[in-house]
C-alpha cells in the first residue's frame, strides 16, 4: 500500500477544490495527480495550484476513466445526480473512492455502489463530514459512556439559515427535485445520517411534513423585479443578492458562498453575475420547488423516539441538539456540549477544540479535513475500518431518507427498510 495517496479529483468545484487543499497542506501524505472539470477558469486554476500539466487536467471524469487506473483513489465531487456512473466506472478500475453525499438518490442506485465497490473490493467513503468532526467525537462520546443512561427521547435542529436557504435551495444548484435531490437528501441525509451514527443504529419508523411555504411567486411584494438590480423595494427584502454578495465581497469574504457566484472578485464581476446569472433573481420568481422546512419523527426499536426540524428561517447558526436519557441530559450547540447528571443535579461543559464553523465555508467545523484524513490513512493503510462513512452505514441513513421522503409526500408512516446487517 502507497505510504503516499494519489488522487484523481473528479469536480474541481467547491467540494473538489476543499479537498485538494487538503491534499496540498498535507503534501507528506497525498498528492493530487489528475482533474476532470468542465469549466475552464476552475480546471486551469486548480491544475495550476496542484503543478498539473495540461495532460493531467481534463474537461471530463469519462476521459479519465478511459487511461484507466490513473491514480490510488478519485474524489467524486460532482453534483448529485453525476455521482452513480463515475463510481462505478472508476471502482472496476480498482480505485478507491471518496463519495460526495448524497451517494446516489434511488434505493436501486445506493445499492449499486455498494454492490460495484464491495465486489471491486475497494475503500468506499461518503461525504457525511459531521461523523468526523472533534464535536461529534465529543458528544458521541458522552453517549456510548453511559452518562445518560438509556436513551429515551432527541431533539435535533439543523437551522439553515435565510440566506443559505436562499443561496443553494432558492437560487442556486439544489433549488429543484428534479436537477438535484429532495431538501432531505440534499442537505438533511447529513443530519439523519448523523443521529444514526450517533445513536448507533438506525430508527425503525418514520414520518415527516414538510413543504414549501414561503420562497413562492404569490409572496413577492408589489413593486418587486424578476432581479434584484431591478427592485424597487429591494433595500427592504431580507433576500437581497447585492446586498449578501456584495457585503461579502467589499469584507474580502472571497470563499463560499461568493465563489460559487463569480469566478473574479471584482464588483464588475459580481454586477455581471447578477445581472445574467441564476442568484441575481429574486427569490420569489425562481424556478425552486424543494421545501423551506420540514420536520421527521422517528421511532427506534428500543421504543426512543427522535425529531428533527430544518428550516430555512433562522439566523446563521450551527445545529443543535438535545439527548434525554434516563440519568442526565446532554445539549449540544455545534461548538459545545454540556452534560446534565441527575443524581448531582450537576452539569459539567465537556472541553474539546472546536474547529472552524459548521458550514461548508468553515470545513464544517473540521468535517471535511477529518473525513480526508480518514479516508487518505484508510487509503495508504489499505484499512477500510479507518473510515467512519463507509458504503454499508451510508446506504443505511440514505434508506432513512428515502423513507422519510415517501412519508412526507404520501402522508404515511413508514418502516425503514433493513439491508439486513445493522450496520450504523
Ligand atoms: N459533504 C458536504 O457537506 C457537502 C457540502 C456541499 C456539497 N456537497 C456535495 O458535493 C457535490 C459537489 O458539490 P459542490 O458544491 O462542489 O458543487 P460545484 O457545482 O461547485 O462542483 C461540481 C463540479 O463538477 C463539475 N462537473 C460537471 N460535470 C462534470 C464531468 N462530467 N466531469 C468532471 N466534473 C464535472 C462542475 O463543472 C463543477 O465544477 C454535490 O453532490 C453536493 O451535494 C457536499
Amino acid at each position: 500500500m502507497p505510504s503516499k495517496v494519489t488522487l484523481a479529483v473528479l469536480g474541481a468545484g467547491e467540494r473538489g477544490t476543499g479537498y485538494g487543499a487538503w491534499a496540498l497542506a498535507h503534501p507528506e501524505r497525498a498528492g493530487v495527480v489528475a482533474v476532470a472539470e468542465p469549466r475552464r477558469v476552475r480546471r486551469e486554476r486548480f491544475a495550476a495550484a496542484h503543478g498539473l500539466g495540461a495532460g493531467a487536467a481534463v474537461d471530463d471524469w469519462r476521459a479519465l476513466a478511459a487511461r484507466g487506473r490513473v491514480a490510488d483513489a478519485v474524489l467524486v465531487c460532482t453534483l448529485d445526480r453525476d455521482h452513480l456512473e463515475p463510481v462505478l466506472a472508476f471502482a472496476a478500475l480498482g480505485h478507491h473512492i471518496l463519495l460526495e453525499k448524497p451517494m446516489a438518490l434511488t434505493e436501486g442506485e445506493c445499492r449499486r455502489i455498494v454492490a460495484a465497490v464491495e465486489e471491486a473490493g475497494v475503500i468506499l467513503a461518503v461525504g457525511h463530514v459531521l461523523r468526523y468532526t472533534p464535536y461529534t467525537r465529543a458528544l458521541k462520546g458522552v453517549v456510548d459512556s453511559g452518562r445518560l443512561g438509556e436513551v429515551v427521547s432527541v431533539q435535533h435542529l439543523e437551522p439553515v439559515g435565510f440566506w443559505h436557504q436562499a443561496h443553494s435551495f432558492v437560487r442556486g444548484n439544489w433549488r429543484r427535485e428534479d436537477r438535484a435531490a429532495s431538501m432531505l437528501m440534499a442537505k438533511s441525509c447529513h443530519d439523519l445520517d448523523w443521529l444514526q451514527y450517533v445513536l448507533g443504529r438506525p430508527p425503525a419508523r418514520v414520518s415527516s411534513f414538510g413543504r414549501l411555504s414561503h420562497f413562492r411567486p404569490e409572496n413577492r411584494p408589489a413593486g418587486a423585479a424578476d432581479r434584484c438590480l431591478d427592485c424597487a423595494v429591494e433595500a427592504a427584502c431580507p433576500y437581497s443578492a447585492p446586498r449578501d454578495y456584495g457585503d461579502r465581497l467589499a469584507a474580502g469574504r472571497h470563499g463560499w458562498p461568493l465563489s460559487v457566484v463569480v469566478d473574479e472578485f471584482t464588483p464588475r464581476a459580481l454586477d455581471a453575475a447578477l445581472r445574467e446569472g441564476p442568484y441575481g433573481r429574486c427569490v420569489y420568481a425562481c424556478d425552486n420547488d424543494v421545501v423551506d422546512h420540514q420536520v421527521v419523527a422517528m421511532e427506534f426499536d428500543s421504543g426512543a423516539t427522535a425529531t428533527f426540524t430544518m428550516t430555512a428561517f433562522t439566523e446563521q447558526a450551527d445545529r443543535q441538539t438535545r439527548v434525554f436519557g434516563t440519568r442526565g441530559e446532554l445539549r449540544g450547540d455545534g461548538r459545545r456540549v454540556r452534560v446534565y447528571d441527575f443524581l448531582t443535579r450537576t452539569e459539567e461543559l465537556v472541553e474539546f477544540d472546536a474547529e472552524g464553523t459548521m458550514d461548508a465555508g468553515g470545513g464544517h467545523g473540521g468535517g471535511d479535513a477529518g473525513l480526508m484524513d480518514a479516508f487518505v490513512a484508510a487509503v495508504a493503510a489499505g484499512d477500510p475500518g479507518l473510515v467512519k462513512s463507509g458504503p454499508r452505514e451510508s446506504l443505511t441513513s440514505h434508506l432513512t431518507v428515502l423513507a422519510a421522503e415517501r412519508a412526507r409526500r404520501d402522508g404515511t408512516v413508514e418502516t425503514v427498510v433493513r439491508q439486513g446487517d445493522g450496520a450504523s
